[in-house]
């Protein structure tokens, strides 16, 4: 088999290369996304994989096709940049990832920590040698009712680490699960909203979560909650968060990921002119907290993604079940 992998990081070139000596197969890297210009040079392969920066639209679906592919790995658990309905149709066979939860799990604790301990403004201060504590003061999370909205692999992870910290966890999710109700109770979002001082997302990005959280959906929150997201930018309306933030209904923002990240995180844009006015105008808040979508950004996460890709493009050509086929 012969694949084609793009948008390869360096800290993905070991795992290529165990995979390509322990399958024999062959893998040639690329640092750049699956765009309409450069399909040509697909030609030849039998798959591709992506790493979600891109937007793998019906058309781009099509051109790969065209040029004889017919295996598509993510390297990514969320698969919302890829038209999965329309490589059906098209008869792209595609599959995604999976890898440990406790990655994004805990940095999500992390960041949680942060917003309620105000490490951004104490690190800001400590650089320029003012040890002033004032504006500091913080809030323990231990006691706190903490909303979870999703609970997938992530959530559940979340809400697990959620009850080690001795707080009331309120789920919140279409489907329920066994294991989490040993942790956290199942609520409606009207109760979630409601009721929590903290609340993180951890839904799937789909038509029906996009803006979840919207200027309606904050209304119903407590004043001062500390919103969280390491999911999807999508989820979170951004102007709803600009309005909430500006008036304080929001007491602190932890966002691993952004509306319209795409092509800005995970490169050097230093000496660029960015147009994301809403990425610039959040951050200069001392009580917002935005990192470059990283949550998942560990060893072990890495080399699953790298590996889990490369066997299920494997599995679909063989034509073997493979799980994580979409
Ligand atoms: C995912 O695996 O879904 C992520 O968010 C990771 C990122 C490289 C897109």
């Amino acid at each position: 088999m012969k694949i084609l992998a793009f948008e390869v990081r360096p800290d993905e070139k070991d795992y290529f290369q165990e995979m390509r000596d322990k399958y024999q197969i062959e893998i040639e890297e690329r640092t750049d996304g699956i765009i309409a210009q450069n399909l040509d040079d697909c030609k030849g392969y039998d798959a591709v994989t992506c790493l979600g920066m891109y937007n793998i639209d019906r058309e781009i679906l099509k051109g790969l096709k065209e040029r004889g592919i017919y295996y598509l790995a993510t390297r990514t658990v969320g698969y919302n940049h890829i038209d999965v309905a329309a490589a059906k149709e098209i008869g792209i066979h595609v599959c995604h990832v999976t890898y440990a939860p406790d990655s994004v799990a805990e940095f999500t604790l992390m960041m949680m920590l942060v917003a309620l301990r105000k490490y951004k403004p104490a690190v800001y201060r400590q650089n320029v040698n003012d040890y002033s504590l004032d504006g500091l003061i913080g809030k323990c999370i231990h006691g706190m009712t903490v909303g979870v909205m999703g609970t997938g692999q992530i959530g559940r992870a979340v809400i697990k680490l959620l009850a080690g910290f001795g707080c009331k966890v309120l789920a919140y999710d279409q489907f329920q699960n066994e294991e989490v109700k040993k942790y956290a109770t199942y609520v409606s979002l009207e109760e979630c909203y409601a009721k929590s001082d903290i609340i993180t997302t951890h839904l799937p990005m789909l038509d029906s979560t996009r803006h979840i959280i919207n200027e309606k959906a904050i209304a119903q929150m407590k004043k001062g909650v500390v919103l969280v997201n390491t999911a999807r930018g999508e989820l979170m309306d951004v102007n709803a968060l600009i309005h909430g933030i500006e008036n304080k209904q929001i007491g602190a923002l932890a966002l691993d990921v952004f509306e319209q990240e795409y092509k800005i995180y995970h490169s050097n844009r230093k000496n660029d002119i960015l147009s994301n006015r809403d990425m610039a105008y959040l951050r200069q808040f001392p009580n917002v907290v935005m990192t470059q979508h990283m949550a998942f950004y560990t060893e072990g996460s890495v080399s699953e993604m790298v590996i889990h890709a490369i066997e299920g493009l494997l599995a679909m050509s063989e034509g073997k079940p493979w799980t994580m086929e979409l």
